[in-house]
């Protein structure tokens, strides 16, 4: 799908929301974290979320006005995702907030322009609501915005927002657009979302709500609104519902693509299963993104969850193989030019993707077997209950979520005894308490029940980069084993290990376990308690619990992770040097190809700041300074002056680094032993990532090549391809661009002269009805703006008694349709707006304008000519 170029884009509905409200003296902020600072949500719903502790008076704003578009994710109503028009895991939000500034008059205001004059909604297609008892709201609609009173719907519950049960909350007011205005204005009901759909909700925040339901005023009252970007994308691109907007349905066709399919011609359920691809895998890309990571607590297994959605709807559209990562590259490409850092997280995200469907998939397929024999005895006996026991046993040893195989049972048009599952899964926690021997599924789970008989992990990896080790565990699918073989892919514990663990931002150590006829290649090491879990796949052999083991870092990988490790700490030295003494770190993480430190900042950097940054850590670099390494109790190492995380907790005796002069953290990473082993610095980006908050990443140590490499490469293809010297190409894009505006100017001009040019010859078609004239034809090849043209004049030619109607098939089999009338065919009654409007539905579109001139389209070509007749009959009826 291409979306026709006269309707707005995802891209360009966002982006005029936030200048709407950025001229109005709104801070423009990025979105949040899809992972809360607020503990009591699981993952950011809404765009107020991040603004709570301001609402609440608990934190002063830098700005009285802020404007987002926040990445929201939601699963209340994951079973409605693909099966109504407009249900969501994962959505934009786009918000515009008043901090005890404005109010109510000013935000109804404001939302009724930006919907009316910025994106053009004819006011008459539009209806709103008020809370019951806000009598206020509801005059200012009536009496300052003009909207008739049959158009204003007064509601209770729906009309009170609040992010939770406590917390900041008030009354609210929505706007809802109308598909159906022909259905009249008598006792419309709102509800009816085969007519309405609300698309911005303007909440005016007055209240603190308490845990005993309570309501306090707020200090200051506020303003919290949301529009649903993708409910606005389905308004305006005219699709008939969110996920064949150009934000998800791209998406919807590589699925498609890969299971050798075509959307359009699929049956519903097919559809319903593109769409939840569609749109949970958005959800998935976001929340790898934001660093969650698939488990099975909390927002882990929100995230397992929807990406095991995902798995199952690509096998029930026929795709056998792995394929999400495929998805989640249309996702990506979609989402990265509004959030950039999808892209960053690329490598990640895909790696994170291909273990969780591998595994999955080797789960899902005797899961989906041992399922089946279940509902066939079921329906031979004429049941139609799958049973506590089926379903528990298909969750504990498969893997399948119990909302899982309820789904699949209704399919089946069966259920699942739930209550059932509850004592199944009770006894299994009695059990488990009493012998230590049942099976979990979490390798938390499966270690905890180890943990009693194994060695905790000494961790030589400080001063060592081999180990000889013995295996304490084994454990496969999660699953503790004996014995695993060649192929499979396992976490191992050892009582001695030279690898990192993931922590303090450092991700783990990557290498190898060998033994006798043994190699398992390690891919990550989690620490699980005082475990260190080696996750890897076996290449050759069998390994056994207790075999004798040589445990080997991959040592480039190390010396990357150490390198962009201390270039962070003195990245931090240097900002509180150069930028702020009061800069804290809020968050980090080192990999081995870059790093990223995100610090509380009290103000934005200028790009004199970002360089001196950068040539101070490459200065502090060049002065070779050694490391000393100390473990220090707390007090001790706080009176010297370390620099802790604020909120991060440390145990009684801490690990100090100390670059003397220059740095000293608190810290568990690898670091190297002097910082002339770093050799250099550079910062690729710096920006602000939530309020008070900002985001450096930068590279360094051996991974500086890679990123010069890519950058070398690029700008070596232009050259070659320019043939000219690297630092002439700014100037050559500057004259290319420019060229190529005119050459497309010129090309729009000639189109329009052979457009109009070729309409004279239609003169000779003008057929006469009483004292009106009417044309109606077809042209070949016309663009949209050249039969408006066309049209426009061939009216004006014929008199003020014309109506012309044109109509001509633009690019991907879609139409553009076009009515001209002449003044006394409006006088007539006959509008070009509604007419042309009603011409377009045949084509599977639609449209409007002024009674004079309307343009519309249509998906539809293959009925262009039934359309072209439809109008030549409509106005024969209404002129005659
Ligand atoms: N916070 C309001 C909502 O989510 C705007 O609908």
């Amino acid at each position: 799908m291409s979306v026709n170029p006269q309707y707005l884009s995802g891209n360009e509905i966002r982006q005029k929301f936030l200048d709407f409200y950025a001229k109005r003296g709104h801070q423009l902020l990025p979105s949040a974290s899809l992972v809360p600072e607020d503990p009591t949500v699981l993952l950011t719903i809404a765009g107020m979320l991040p603004f709570k502790p301001i609402f609440l008076g608990q934190r002063t704003p830098e700005f009285n006005r802020a404007t987002t578009s926040q990445k929201c994710v939601r699963t209340n109503d994951i079973e409605n995702v693909g099966v109504t028009k407009r249900h969501h895991t994962f959505f934009e939000m786009l918000g515009n907030f008043s901090f005890g500034d404005y109010f109510k008059e000013q935000a109804i205001i404001w939302g009724w322009e930006l919907s009316t004059k910025i994106f053009n909604l004819p006011p008459e297609r539009l209806a709103v609501s008020v809370y019951y008892e806000d009598d206020e709201a509801y005059a200012i609609w009536r009496d300052k915005i003009g909207v008739p009173e049959a158009r204003i719907k007064r509601l209770d519950e729906d009309n009170f927002w609040a992010s939770g049960a406590t917390g900041p909350c008030g009354p609210c007011s929505e706007i809802f657009y109308d598909f159906h205005p022909e259905r009249g204005d008598n006792n419309i009901d709102l509800d009816d979302d085969t007519r309405f759909i609300e698309f911005y909700n303007l909440v005016f925040m007055q209240y603190n709500r308490d845990a005993d339901g309570n309501l306090t005023p707020l200090a200051n009252k506020n303003i919290d609104t949301g529009m649903g970007l993708e409910r606005m994308a389905q308004i305006l691109q005219q699709v008939p519902n969110n996920y064949e907007t150009d934000l998800i349905f791209p998406i919807i066709e590589k699925a498609a693509e890969i299971a050798g399919i075509n959307y359009s011609k699929s049956d519903e359920k097919t559809k319903t299963s593109l769409k939840v691809i569609g749109d949970h895998i958005r959800a998935v890309v976001h929340m790898i993104t934001d660093e969650i990571r698939a488990s099975n607590v909390g927002r882990g297994y929100v995230l397992r969850r929807l990406l095991r959605r995902v798995v199952r709807h690509g096998r029930l559209i026929g795709i056998a193989g792995e394929f999400t990562t495929q998805v989640a590259e249309t996702a990506i490409a979609l989402s990265e030019g509004a959030y950039p850092e999808v892209r960053v997280r690329e490598n990640a995200i895909k790696a994170e993707l291909q273990r969780e469907e591998s595994q999955f998939l080797k789960t899902l397929e005797r899961g989906e077997k041992l399922l089946e024999e279940v509902i066939t005895k079921l329906k031979h006996s004429s049941k139609t209950v799958i049973s506590g026991e089926d379903a528990f046993k298909l969750y504990d040893t498969y893997g399948f979520p119990l909302e899982l195989t309820q789904e699949i049972a209704a399919e089946q048009g069966l259920t699942v005894d739930g209550e059932g599952f509850d004592a199944e899964m009770k006894q299994q926690i009695e059990r488990a308490k009493a012998a230590h021997e049942t099976i979990d599924l979490t390798v938390q789970g499966a270690l905890d029940k180890l943990a009693e008989n194994i060695a905790v992990t000494e961790f030589v990896g400080y001063t060592e980069a081999t180990a000889t080790s013995i295996v304490e565990a084994i454990l496969v699918e999660g699953i503790s084993t004996e014995a695993a073989e060649a192929g499979t892919q396992v976490q191992i514990v050892l009582n001695k290990t030279p690898f990192y663990a993931e922590s303090g931002g450092q991700i783990g150590d990557r290498g190898y376990i060998s033994g006798d006829g043994i190699v398992v290649r390690i891919e990550d090491v989690k620490k699980e308690s005082d475990f260190f879990v080696h996750f890897g796949r076996i290449e050759r052999g069998t390994i056994r619990v207790g075999d004798s083991v040589t445990a080997q870092i991959d040592r480039a990988c190390r010396r990357r992770a150490q390198a962009n490790h201390t270039a962070t700490h003195l990245l931090q030295a240097a900002l509180k040097k150069i930028v702020d003494e009061s800069i804290s770190q809020a968050g980090s993480l080192v990999n081995f190809d870059r790093l990223r430190f995100d610090f509380n900042c009290p103000r934005n950097m200028t790009p004199e700041e970002v360089l001196a940054v950068e040539t101070q850590v490459n200065n502090w670099i060049a002065e070779a300074h050694a490391a000393k390494v100390e473990t220090l109790p707390l007090a001790e190492a706080k009176a010297r002056g370390a620099v802790a995380m604020f909120g991060e907790k440390y145990g009684e005796s801490v690990r100090v680094i100390d670059f003397m002069g220059v740095s000293m953290e608190l810290c568990g990473g690898t670091h190297v032993s002097n910082t002339a082993e770093i050799g250099v610095f550079k910062i690729i980006s710096e920006a602000g990532i939530s309020s008070g908050v900002r985001r450096i990443e930068a590279v360094s140590g051996p991974a500086i090549l890679d990123y010069l490499n890519v950058r070398d490469n690029v700008v070596k293809d232009l050259s070659e391809r320019f043939k000219i010297k690297p630092e002439e190409i700014p100037d050559r894009i500057t004259t290319l661009q420019t060229e190529l505006r005119n050459a497309q100017k010129e090309i729009e001009k000639i189109k329009g002269q052979m457009a109009i040019a070729k309409s004279d010859s239609l003169l000779e078609t003008v057929e006469s009805i009483g004292e009106y004239k009417y044309l109606v034809a077809k042209m070949e090849g016309v663009d949209a703006e050249s039969l408006k043209t066309a049209a426009e004049r061939l009216q004006q030619k014929i008199g003020n008694n014309a109506a012309v109607v044109l109509g001509s098939a633009i690019e991907d089999g879609k139409v553009s349709l076009v009515a001209a009338f002449g003044a006394d065919i409006n006088k007539k009654g006959v509008q070009a707006g509604k007419f042309i409007g009603a011409v377009a539905k045949m084509c599977g579109g639609g449209g409007g304008g002024r009674p004079n001139l309307a343009q519309a389209g249509g998906r539809d070509a293959s009925k262009l000519p039934e359309a072209l007749e439809k109008a030549k009959g409509d106005l024969k009826a209404s002129l005659g």
